[in-house]
């Protein structure tokens, strides 16, 4: 019977560029759709963006545009960076849509009828200067347990504590930098401590879905052990679903100035793309039954399936408020929640500095091919929750000795002489190997249909490239490039090269949920349609015709990769880009792996959470000096720089003046001649760097055009009495 299943990706927030990280998931996803409809099943594939929150209505501010044309702008490079790497949603819509408006507010009316919406005064930090509350990311402080400034007001991230924002010590506003206020205002709450709630998500937790399979995975079960607690105890928190204006979402009806937190309508936002979907595909005369995937007992009786691909970061809202909103509101509860784990560089997280905060949209515009990605993310998929570590040696090994290397080696090896010896026909599969042929396919294909089933593509993939270890041995074991000189071998080298192509018809078509791209060429190059999963493979027939070989796919070289980083480093460095902070509000439910795949998450944007305004705290941890510049030179090779003597009143042990060495790039604009003796403004407190003419002991400031150095650069003048030494401020 075909299984019916709704996929979704989670939803991306609408103001930050989709990365690597990102990719990992929604590669898993989009290979699991394709594998499920390759068999013969219906899926129906949707994702959205997540446009709602403070973070949003505040990006937007700051780039001078109404949310909603932020939104529309990000929606079009999310879209256009998802389509690049292959992941084919068939609907990608918005949270901020009727759609979504209709579903938040009917299941927020049928949680309020069934009596599971309570209100409740709150006090909580509100900032008079903007004029707005604070969610926690957004007020920052000293950390009550160990005093390191700058913490976040949920958790500190030198120490890791958890706590309340009232907790952090000289508390200040992200946004304004002023000192929130404590403020009273009625907030709505999901009752998730209510006993049908409890009960429900521990029977949810444990069951099976309508395939027969668990949930949730193991670790994602013991998880929700640990959130539910013991039989009989109640451990969860009633969650916190409104939020005071301004904020951008929708109001939530009869509650002037509430609206509905961002996260009630984010996975709300998987029924509106799906019924947006339903309606394309109505104008077009298609019919989706919407309500047989949606409505409880209407899925029960038609046996479909919702599987939610998410990240380990928010599996709570996923595995606790979402069934729970879900069943009581008389909606169908996902079937299966397939959690994948955070994405590493080699060894270590995603790192702006060095590069390896990678877009989607940069690895397009450097030109690398977005199938070896896929490749090598399927590789180190095992359907866990476990991290994922992009090792890029490793990932360029892979890449070139598997796929260039096994894979495309053997259609580069066979090809040509079909083309130049028969007329681009085929001929007789080698009788003398279909034996062999038949054994190991039909014993490996079982291997493969269940691991891509189970997301274990590493297992999927290693048994294909064992396939085609088998091939390419058959080739070198009858080698047609011999057989070609040889008198009277046709008819062998005609087998010869048939049978290899056969077998790589099948490798592709084991390989074409993850490569989809490369699949289509070889579909096109063997003249054949496009491939569904057969159990039972027939040779290609004697007589087809093939159309002429062409490369199907170059190797990865590691300059490539190096042009990939360096763009990264530089795009990256000077952009403020925001992503929208998730609160942890139920510190009573949030575990420390909630709080450390939180802070995983945003440790890369702390620096930008703060939207437009850093505090003065942070302004003053940059340690500006006046200075002398005692002398001035070129530094030989170098095109750009001045080799510059900066007396900031520093001396040495014997109190001898020591002036520090700070190599600057102004050469285009100042003969070192004309600099000495004049004051300057430094950064003394930046971490010397060696570079390499020398180490750099600081740095200058100059003003320039946006660009760079083409309306010149200006260095900076104090005003006459200043004097070496003064710090600025
Ligand atoms: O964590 C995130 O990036 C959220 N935007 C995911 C939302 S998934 C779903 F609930 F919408
Ligand atoms: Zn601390």
């Amino acid at each position: 019977m075909p299984r019916k299943i709704l996929v979704t990706n989670a939803l991306p927030y609408a103001n930050g560029d989709i990365h690597l990280g990102h990719l990992v998931g929604y590669i898993q996803a989009d290979i699991w759709v394709r594998f499920q409809r390759m068999r013969g099943h219906s899926v129906h594939y949707v994702c959205a963006d997540d446009t709602h929150g403070t973070p949003v209505m505040l990006r937007a501010e700051k780039e001078g545009l109404t949310p909603e044309q932020l939104i529309d702008r990000v929606h079009g490079e999310h879209l256009r960076d998802f389509t690049a790497f292959g992941v084919a949603f068939d609907n990608y819509h918005s949270t901020h849509s009727t759609e979504n408006r209709f579903y938040a507010e009917d299941i927020y009316g049928k949680l309020r009828t069934g009596g599971l919406i309570d209100t409740r005064s709150i006090e909580q930090y509100y900032d008079p200067v903007k004029e707005m509350f604070l969610p926690d990311r957004f007020i920052k402080g000293e950390c009550p347990k160990c005093g390191a400034a700058d913490q976040y007001g949920d958790n500190c991230e030198a120490c890791g504590a958890a706590y309340a924002p009232t907790e952090l010590k000289n508390p200040y506003s992200a946004v304004s930098g002023a000192k929130p206020v404590l403020k009273t205002s009625e907030h709505y709450f999901f009752r998730l401590s209510d006993e049908r709630a409890v009960a429900f998500l521990r029977e949810w937790t444990r069951g099976t879905n309508a395939a027969g399979e668990r949930r949730l995975q193991a670790e994602a079960a013991n998880k929700m052990k640990e959130w539910l607690g013991e039989e009989g105890e109640n451990t969860l928190s009633d969650w916190d679903i409104s939020r005071d204006a301004p904020y951008f979402g929708f109001e939530i009806p009869g509650a002037p100035g509430k609206y509905f937190y961002v996260w009630l309508d984010a996975p709300i936002g998987y029924l509106a793309s799906f019924r947006n979907l339903a309606d394309k595909r109505a104008a077009a005369g298609e019919t989706i039954a919407v309500e047989d995937y949606t409505d409880s007992a209407r899925a029960a009786a038609a046996g479909t399936e919702m599987v939610h691909f998410i990240g380990k970061d928010i599996l709570y809202f996923h595995a606790l408020f979402w069934p729970a909103m879900l069943k009581f509101a008389g909606y169908a509860t996902p079937s299966q929640l397939c959690v994948n784990g955070f994405l590493t560089v080699d060894g270590a997280k995603m790192s702006k500095s060095r590069g390896t905060f990678i877009t989607a949209h940069s690895y397009i515009a450097q030109k690398l091919n977005p199938e070896w990605l896929r490749y090598y993310f399927a590789g180190k998929s095992n359907g866990t929750m476990e991290d994922v570590d992009l090792n890029l040696d490793d990932m360029i090994a892979k890449v070139n000795s598997d796929l260039v290397g096994k894979f495309v080696n053997i259609a580069s090896r066979c090809a040509g002489f079909i083309g130049k010896r028969f007329d681009g026909r085929l001929g007789e599969f080698d009788a003398s190997f279909e034996l062999d042929y038949k054994l190991k396919w039909h014993s490996a294909f079982k291997t493969i249909v269940l691991a891509y089933e189970e997301r274990d593509y590493g297992r999927a993939l290693r048994e294909i490239m064992h396939l085609a270890d088998i091939a390419n041995q058959y080739v070198n074991d009858h080698k047609p490039w011999e057989l070609a000189k040889q008198e009277g071998q046709e008819a062998r080298l005609h087998a010869v090269c048939s049978t290899a192509l056969t077998m790589f018809r099948d490798l592709t078509c084991y390989l074409k949920p993850v490569l989809p791209a490369l699949a289509f060429q070889v579909e096109s190059f063997l003249a054949i349609p496009a491939m569904r999963w057969q159990e039972q493979w027939a040779p290609l027939p004697n007589g087809h015709a093939i159309q002429p070989y062409s490369h199907l796919m170059t190797r990865v070289e590691r300059k490539q990769i190096d042009a990939l980083l360096e763009a990264n480093r530089e795009s990256l460095a000077p952009a403020v880009t925001s992503a929208p902070v998730k609160e942890a509000k139920d510190a009573k439910v949030a575990s420390s792996q909630q709080r450390h795949a939180e802070k995983q998450q945003h440790a890369t944007q702390s620096a930008e959470t703060a939207a437009a305004h850093i505090s003065i705290d942070d302004f003053t941890k940059v340690e500006l000096r006046i200075a002398r510049i005692v002398n001035a030179e070129h530094v030989d090779g170098a095109d750009k720089l001045i080799r510059l003597q900066l007396d900031i009143g520093e001396t040495d042990d014997a109190g001898a003046p020591k002036p520090r060495q700070v190599f600057a790039g102004i050469k285009s604009a100042y003969d070192p001649a004309s600099l000495v003796g004049r004051l300057t403004v430094m950064v003394a407190n930046l971490a010397p760097r060696k570079m390499k003419f020398g180490m750099s002991e600081g740095m200058v400031l100059a003003a320039s055009d946006p660009e760079g150095q083409t309306a010149g650069l200006f260095l900076l003048s104090p005003d006459a009495g200043a004097t070496p030494g003064m710090r600025v401020k």
